[in-house]
């Protein structure tokens, strides 16, 4: 727990905390092989720190054959060489922690990797011990996939027929990537055991992987068509997801997942939750405790316009349960870059938006310096589920490798990387990455920011105004989601600018409108 000043509640380190997401294969490399690893990750703490983020979040560091970058585990319990070894892994705690900084791993509890060797005993007989370690059933009548259920992945069935037992397995995802049976209480043992394992090495806290995937419907019956579903969506959007996830043992899992962080306290669990609102709150816990943040990735999903996004926020603020903390997210892994999503000059709103909304933000590792969607030429392409752009190398400086690598690196590097680096960027006052850097700056020192009560007030079209307040200190942030010059009302009193985006208005002063030029946001203090 953080120290509370006096007066205020003892809260958890990760309430008013930022988390950063780092992909490991692409912020640092230190041994020429061109992917990164983790002693590169340890050797760019530095900028971490200056950056002012409390957590850092690693994707998938453990052994895997990589079909699906490290969401493929064949053994949970060691690094893959690729990245380094346990020692390493060690280290890099140990650095972190030193420095002030948590560090959280990524838990696949799903799913494990073809390879691995509970399901290598699996497949071998129908008799295995293991057998029962994953979802295995006989074939329809014709012969067909036991059920209708669709693979993430490409336009296939989530079943796959292995020849030599006659049976078909279960994979939500690949079909190297084959779904444990967490009705198996030994699964879950196992699972929860792999929790233990990490968490005794001194780990903050876990991000897991499709949570919401982890009950299924005990029946197996058939997703149903969604009626949504248009030409040029992706194919698995074509059934509604929901036999194949949330199903009903959901709540004793997440209390099970629950209990383990418990028993080593302080220690934060996030889950990976695409789902409707009101599924997602439930997560938080009902009878006994849940996960403590279900990540909420609106953001990232909504058209970019101030009334809808406004809309979300007030709706998920007024979801949320008693002891639910809210949290946002603007980029990850798996989806375009914010700043090819909505533009450069809206990166910089969308930025001040994610550091002044009541909750923890997560972000995603290359966002404070405005990286865009790689260009990926067909011959490069990896990743099977087309999400290589957003997965480009961190750029550090100009030039050959941009200080990624020495080596060829194993995606290619952003065209932008000359303009659009750390070095560069760290000695330009008004570059989005010193923009990052000041409004973190800002959000540690005015608590009122992180976790104060958020209220909408009345405003104008393109453009969202909201207060933080927290006892007698407010703030009044402005954003403008347009293009153009706006004009929006304030408050009675007289305001002054804290921050703009631009990092160009010093202390400019208003009273009862705010003139916002186009894609400008600002922060707001009472004179
Ligand atoms: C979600 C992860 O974020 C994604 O990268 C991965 O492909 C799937 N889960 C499967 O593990």
């Amino acid at each position: 727990m953080t120290q509370a000043p006096p007066g205020r509640p003892i809260r958890p380190w990760w309430e008013p905390g930022v988390i950063y997401q780092v992909y490991p294969r692409s912020y640092q490399d230190s041994n020429g092989d061109g992917v990164g690893d983790l002693p590169g990750i340890a050797s760019r703490l530095d900028h971490l720190e200056w950056l002012g983020v409390d957590a850092v979040w690693l994707s998938p560091i453990f052994r895997s054959p990589m079909r699906d970058f490290g969401y493929d585990i064949s053994d949970y319990r060691d690094i893959d060489p690729l990245f380094g070894t346990l020692a390493d892994l060690d280290r890099l705690v140990a650095a972190a922690h030193e420095r002030g900084l948590r560090l959280i791993l990524d838990f696949v509890p799903n799913h494990t990797s073809s390879d691995h060797p509970w399901f290598v005993e699996s497949r071998s007989s129908r008799d295995n011990p293991k057998r029962n370690w994953y979802v295995w059933r006989d074939p329809a009548p014709d012969g067909g996939p036991p059920n209708n259920w669709r693979s993430a992945f490409g336009d296939m069935s989530a079943w796959q027929l292995d020849e030599r037992t006659g049976q078909y397995y279960l994979h939500v995802f690949l079909p190297e990537q084959v779904d444990l049976d967490w009705t198996n209480p030994e699964v879950r043992a196992a699972m929860l055991d792999v929790m233990r394992f990490w968490f005794e090495r001194g780990i903050d806290g876990f991000r897991i992987d499709v949570i919401n995937l982890l009950s299924k419907d005990p029946e197996l019956r058939d997703e149903e068509p969604n009626p949504d579903w248009r030409p040029g969506m992706p194919p698995r959007a074509r059934w509604l997801w929901n036999r194949m996830s949330d199903g009903p043992a959901m709540p004793e899992y997440l209390a099970k997942v629950r209990a383990v962080a418990d028993e080593f306290g302080d220690r934060v669990l996030i889950g990976e939750t695409y789902m409707p609102l009101e599924r997602l709150v439930r997560y938080y816990g009902g009878e006994h405790p849940g996960i403590h943040l279900p990540f909420n990735f609106q953001l990232l999903l909504l058209p970019w316009d101030a009334e809808t996004i406004g809309g979300w926020v007030a709706t998920y603020e007024a979801a949320l349960p008693a002891n639910g903390w809210p949290n946002w997210v603007l980029g990850n892994h798996d989806q375009p870059r914010v700043a090819s999503r909505i533009g450069e000059a809206q990166a910089r709103v969308a930025a001040m938006l994610l550091l002044t909304l009541r909750g923890t933000p997560t972000l995603y590792a290359g966002d404070e310096i405005g990286m865009t969607n790689g260009d990926i030429p067909a011959d490069r392409i990896v990743d099977v589920g087309g999400r290589d752009p957003e997965r480009t190398p961190m750029q550090w400086e100009p030039g050959r490798g941009a200080g990624f690598t020495t080596g060829t690196p194993w995606l290619p590097i952003g065209r932008d990387a000359d303009r659009v680096n750390v070095t560069v960027e760290r000695d330009d006052p008004r570059s989005i990455l010193s923009l990052h850097r000041r409004l973190l700056e800002l959000r540690r020192a005015e608590p009122a920011l992180s976790v104060g009560d958020w209220e909408p007030l009345p405003t104008v079209t393109g453009v969202l105004v909201y207060s933080r307040r927290l006892d007698d200190r407010r703030l009044l942030v402005a954003l403008n989601l347009t293009p153009d010059r706006c004009d929006a009302p304030l408050p009675a009193g007289r305001w002054r600018t804290v921050i703009a985006t631009g990092l160009d208005r010093d202390a400019d002063a208003w009273e009862d409108t705010v003139t916002l030029r186009g894609d400008e946001g600002l922060v707001l203090e009472p004179v």
